[in-house]
């Protein structure tokens, strides 16, 4: 893996997510650990979970952070945090901060598979020990599963004509590479989609990459979890990368903050209604600064949205 990393919106972030000193947090995307080590410089007697379910991702931070015995790292997917504060015996948290997706090391590492720019077996595991990888999901998938995939995780308006031409490449021999795979992307748009800006095959390897992972269900799962977990003034910060992320972010955490809608349908006087559970942070989602924009182009799809326990 290259050493080249750069945390997304990482000043910003930890200052939403207001660290105490003495505190317990929670880094649900450990990576090569920027947030995290933003975490533990603020931290004094606190701790820090932090979860990572890519192997890589757990060594390089277990040198890392080798001497400091105020964080504790994880590898597992954070849908399972609630079982993993369990048996460390934490019943609640003064925060979580989420940093979502692949990572650059992940992104950069042409033997993941996760890029369309490098020639390299379909994998794209973020966990490497699952078996469900890219190629098992061109191969083995039917049209119509695949269409679905391509239509909601990569909203690509011609997910049906992308289904096919898989179907049909597979016939002759099993799709293997991210290159066999770009080839039949191209192979199957209209020249007008071809020259389109961005990469033709962007939209269907983002759409690959979610069910491989199972990222929109390990993000639900935890959103659920966290109300039950956060003490009060407690924050959480999640840095989002793509719209479909996002939206569920911004919905679950405008839900924490509104009134029940039961309750509002009642006859009791807007003053006596029980306050929400929480108070939204970014009324917008807060964005990379100029200055971080120029340097790093992962930083132009983040959003950053906070939400404080009340
Ligand atoms: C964008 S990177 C985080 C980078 C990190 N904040 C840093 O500064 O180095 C996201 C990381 O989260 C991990 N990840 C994504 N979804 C996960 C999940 N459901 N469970 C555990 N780890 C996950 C990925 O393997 C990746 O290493």
């Amino acid at each position: 893996m290259s050493t080249l990393h750069y945390s997304v919106m990482l000043f910003q972030s930890i200052d939403l997510l207001d660290v105490k000193p003495n505190g317990i947090y929670v880094d649900l995307t450990l990576g090569r650990g920027g947030h995290s080590a933003a975490i533990l410089d603020r931290l004094d007697n606190g701790h820090l979970y932090s979860f990572d379910k890519d192997q890589a991702a757990i060594d390089y931070c277990r040198d890392r952070f080798a001497n400091d015995p105020r964080i504790t790292l994880i590898r597992d997917d954070y849908a399972s945090l609630s079982q993993w504060l369990d048996q460390y015996g934490v019943s609640a948290v003064d925060g979580v901060l989420a940093d979502l997706g692949v990572s650059s090391p992940q992104f950069d590492d042409p033997l993941r598979g996760f890029s369309y720019r490098y020639d390299a077996p379909l994998d794209m595991r973020m966990d490497q020990n699952q078996p469900l990888d890219g190629a098992v999901v061109v191969n083995t998938y039917s049209v119509d599963e695949l269409t679905r995939l391509f239509r909601e995780y990569g909203e690509h308006p011609h997910a049906f004509r992308i289904a096919k031409a898989i179907e049909k490449a597979r016939t002759q021999k099993p799709i293997e590479t991210t290159f066999e795979l770009v080839d039949i992307i191209k192979k199957a748009l209209p020249a007008k989609e071809l020259n389109k800006k961005g990469h033709p095959a962007k939209q269907i390897f983002q759409a690959l990459r979610i069910e491989v992972n199972n990222e929109l269900h390990g993000l639900t799962t935890v959103l659920n979890e966290l109300p039950d977990l956060i003490k009060p003034h407690g924050r959480i910060v999640f840095i989002t990368f793509h719209s479909l992320e996002d939206r569920i972010v911004k919905k679950t955490f405008a839900k924490w903050c509104a009134i029940d809608p039961m309750l509002k349908r009642m006859p009791i006087p807007q003053e006596k209604l029980p306050k929400p559970s929480f108070t939204l942070l970014t009324k917008h989602p807060l964005q990379a600064s100029s200055k971080e924009l120029d340097e790093n182009h992962r930083s132009h799809s983040a959003k950053c949205r906070a939400v404080e326990r009340n």
